[in-house]
């Protein structure tokens, strides 16, 4: 479908999960998750204050650039990676078709 992507989401236990999502409704990466009952906890209401939406980008997608919020809550944030991204600042988009990430371990 036009305004659909299917991503890979792998969680904590390393059990895979294919996610489907619409791109169309202005849906963020977390928002998406967490309707799919993924542990991802999104506490701040993805705003970039908590980290609780932490993961790691495993594909080589070209994802937006970090923001200031994003970057700041990453500087504090635990268990931090070169791939590391707060999944609520990453809109649905169909440049994210075929995307994988990792859940990040619960700081
Ligand atoms: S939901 Fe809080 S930082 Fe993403």
């Amino acid at each position: 479908m036009d305004n659909e992507i299917t991503f890979e989401v792998i969680d904590r236990e390393g059990q895979v999960h294919q996610i489907q999502g619409p791109t169309d409704m202005s849906f963020s990466l977390m928002e998406i998750c967490r309707a799919s009952d993924l542990p991802i906890e999104g506490t701040c209401g993805g705003m970039a204050l908590c980290a609780s939406c932490h993961c790691y980008i495993n594909s080589d997608h070209a994802l937006p650039p970090k923001g200031p919020d994003e970057e700041a809550m990453l500087s504090e944030a635990l268990h931090v990676k070169e791939n590391s991204r707060l999944t609520c600042q990453i809109p649905l988009t169909q440049a994210l078709d075929g995307l994988s990430i990792t859940i990040a371990p619960e700081s």
